[in-house]
C-alpha cells in the first residue's frame, strides 16, 4: 500500500513538482494525494492542477490566529486521508500543537546542510561566512524551526565567482534529488524519528 501524502507549499512548488513526478513510478511508495498552500496564486498550485492532484488553498490571512489557521489545514489533510505531510517551500511556521499532531510523519526541505545556516537567505550567508560547501537537507519536523532529526542531506562545493542565485541554483538541484529519495525512506519506514 502506498502512503498517502499531502505537500504544503508556498510558492513556484519546484520541490512538490519534483515530489509529484517521483511519484507517477509505480514502484514508488507514496502517492501524492494533496497539495495545499496558503497562497491562492502560488505557482505550484497550476502544476499540480494539471497533473490532476487535488488541491486546496487555505489563506492564513483569513485567519485570527495561527492554531486556527493550523486547525483548518489539519481538517483538509485529515478529510484527504494524509498519513505524511510534505513541506516543500512553506513559508509559515507552524503551531506547537500541530506539529506534534504530525510528530515523525511531517518531513521539510531546508536549503542548507543544518544544523548550520537555519532559517531565510541561508545561500546569502553561506557566501557571506566564506564557506567552502554549502547544500540541502530534508529532516523531521519538530517544534524548534529547522530543528529536527536528519533524514537525507547533499553537498555541493561554494564557487569563488558564486552570487546567492547561482549557489542556490547548485544546491536546488540537489534537492530535487534527495526530497524523493528521503520521502521513499519515510514511506517505507526505513527513516523514522
Ligand atoms: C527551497 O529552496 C526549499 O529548500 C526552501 O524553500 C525553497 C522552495 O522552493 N524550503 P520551491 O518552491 O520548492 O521551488
Amino acid at each position: 500500500m502506498k502512503k498517502r501524502v499531502a505537500i504544503l507549499i508556498s510558492g513556484r512548488g519546484s520541490n512538490m513538482r519534483a515530489l509529484i513526478e517521483a511519484a507517477k513510478d509505480e514502484d514508488y511508495p507514496a502517492e501524492i494525494v494533496l497539495v495545499l498552500s496558503n497562497v491562492a496564486d502560488a505557482g505550484g498550485l497550476d502544476f499540480a492542477r494539471q497533473n490532476k492532484i487535488a488541491t486546496a488553498v487555505i489563506e492564513h490571512r483569513k485567519f485570527p490566529s495561527r492554531e486556527i489557521f493550523d486547525d483548518a489545514m489539519d481538517v483538509a489533510l485529515k478529510a484527504a486521508g494524509t498519513e505524511i505531510v510534505a513541506l516543500a517551500g512553506f513559508m509559515r511556521l507552524l503551531s506547537p500543537r500541530f506539529v506534534e499532531s504530525w510528530r515523525g510523519r511531517m518531513i521539510n526541505i531546508h536549503p542548507s546542510l543544518l544544523p548550520a545556516y537555519k532559517g531565510l537567505h541561508t545561500h546569502r550567508r553561506a557566501i557571506e561566512a566564506g564557506e567552502k560547501f554549502a547544500g540541502c537537507t530534508v529532516h523531521f519536523v519538530t517544534p524548534e524551526l529547522d530543528d529536527g532529526p536528519t533524514i537525507l542531506q547533499a553537498k555541493v562545493p561554494v564557487l569563488p565567482a558564486d552570487t546567492e542565485d547561482t549557489l542556490a541554483a547548485r544546491v536546488l538541484e540537489q534537492e530535487h534529488k534527495i526530497y524523493p529519495q528521503a520521502l521513499r525512506l519515510v514511506a517505507e519506514g526505513k527513516a523514522k524519528i
